[in-house]
C-alpha cells in the first residue's frame, strides 16, 4: 500500500531534495475509477487523516459560532461525518466531482443515519452551488487543478461575512518534496501529480493574498500546531481580518 502524501496533512515533513522528475504524463487522472476501485488502499490512511482533521477542525470552529461547514473535494467525507454527528445543530455539506465517490458517501451517512449531512457532485473547476457557508475546506485537492487561482476565487466566493476558507496548496517545497517521495517510492503516482511536479499550480503566501485580497493566516498554528512548509494549509477570513 503506497501512502498518499498530501494528506501529509496528516503526517508532516520531508526533506527537501531535488529529485528529476521523470516521464511525467498527460493522461488524465480518473477519480471515478479511483473511488471504485477501492481508492487503491489509501482509504486506512485517509480514515486517520479524517480523524486527525476532525480533531483540529473541532479546535478550529470553537466560539466562532459557525453553523455551516461545506467540504469540496471531500473524498471519504470521513472528516464531515465525523463532526456531524459530534454537532448535530451544525449542516455539513460534501461536495466532489467524483460521483462514485458522491454515492459512496450518501450511502455511510445512509448508514450511520446521520441526517445533517448532504453529499452533493461538485467540480471546483467550476462551482455551480450558490449557497454560502461559514466555513469551506478544500484538502488535499487543489494540488490536481491547474487554474488554482480560479478554484480559490470561487471557493472563498462560497464564503458567508466572517466566514473563513481552509486550505492546504503546493508551494515549491512539496513540489521538491513529492518529486523525491515519487521517484524513490511511488513512480505510479506520477500522473496523478503532475501538475506539482512539473510546478504548473505552485501558489506562494503572497499570490494567495493577491488573489484573495487578504492575508493567509497558518491553520496549522491556529490549532495548536507546528507549521510545515511542505504541506502548507492556511485561512482565510472574509470581511474580519
Ligand atoms: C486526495 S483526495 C482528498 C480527500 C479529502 N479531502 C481528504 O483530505 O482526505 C482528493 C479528492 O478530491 C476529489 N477531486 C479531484 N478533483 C476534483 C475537482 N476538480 N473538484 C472536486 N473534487 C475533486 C477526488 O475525487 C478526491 O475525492
Amino acid at each position: 500500500m503506497h501512502r498518499c502524501p498530501e494528506p501529509a496533512i496528516y503526517s508532516q515533513g520531508h526533506m527537501e531534495t531535488r529529485a528529476k522528475v521523470t516521464s511525467v504524463t498527460d493522461h488524465p487522472f480518473d477519480w471515478d475509477i479511483y473511488w471504485r476501485n477501492g481508492a487503491k488502499g489509501d482509504v486506512d490512511q485517509m480514515s486517520m487523516g479524517a480523524r486527525n482533521m476532525a480533531v483540529r477542525l473541532t479546535k478550529f470552529i470553537e466560539g466562532k459560532g459557525i453553523r455551516s461547514l461545506a467540504d469540496f473535494g471531500c473524498g471519504t467525507g470521513e472528516t464531515l461525518l465525523i463532526l456531524a454527528n459530534e454537532h448535530p445543530n451544525m449542516e455539513f455539506h460534501g461536495f466532489d466531482s467524483s460521483t462514485v465517490a458522491v454515492e459512496l458517501d450518501r450511502s455511510r451517512a445512509d448508514e450511520l443515519k446521520t441526517l445533517n449531512i448532504r453529499f452533493e457532485r461538485e467540480d471546483v473547476r467550476d462551482i455551480s452551488t450558490r449557497d454560502r457557508f461559514d466555513l469551506v475546506m478544500c484538502i488535499a485537492t487543489l494540488h490536481y487543478i491547474k487554474d488554482i487561482r480560479k478554484a480559490l476565487r470561487d471557493l472563498f466566493a462560497r464564503v458567508d461575512r466572517g466566514g473563513s476558507l481552509i486550505f492546504n496548496y503546493p508551494n515549491r517545497s512539496s513540489m521538491y518534496g513529492f518529486r523525491d517521495w515519487i521517484e524513490t517510492e511511488a513512480p505510479e503516482l506520477r500522473n496523478r501529480y503532475r501538475l506539482v511536479l512539473r510546478g504548473e499550480n505552485l501558489l506562494t503566501l503572497d499570490d494567495i493574498r493577491e488573489t484573495l485580497g487578504k492575508r493567509p493566516l497558518n491553520f496549522w498554528r491556529a490549532v495548536g500546531e507546528e507549521p510545515s512548509r511542505q504541506n502548507m494549509c492556511v485561512y482565510v477570513t472574509k470581511g474580519q481580518q
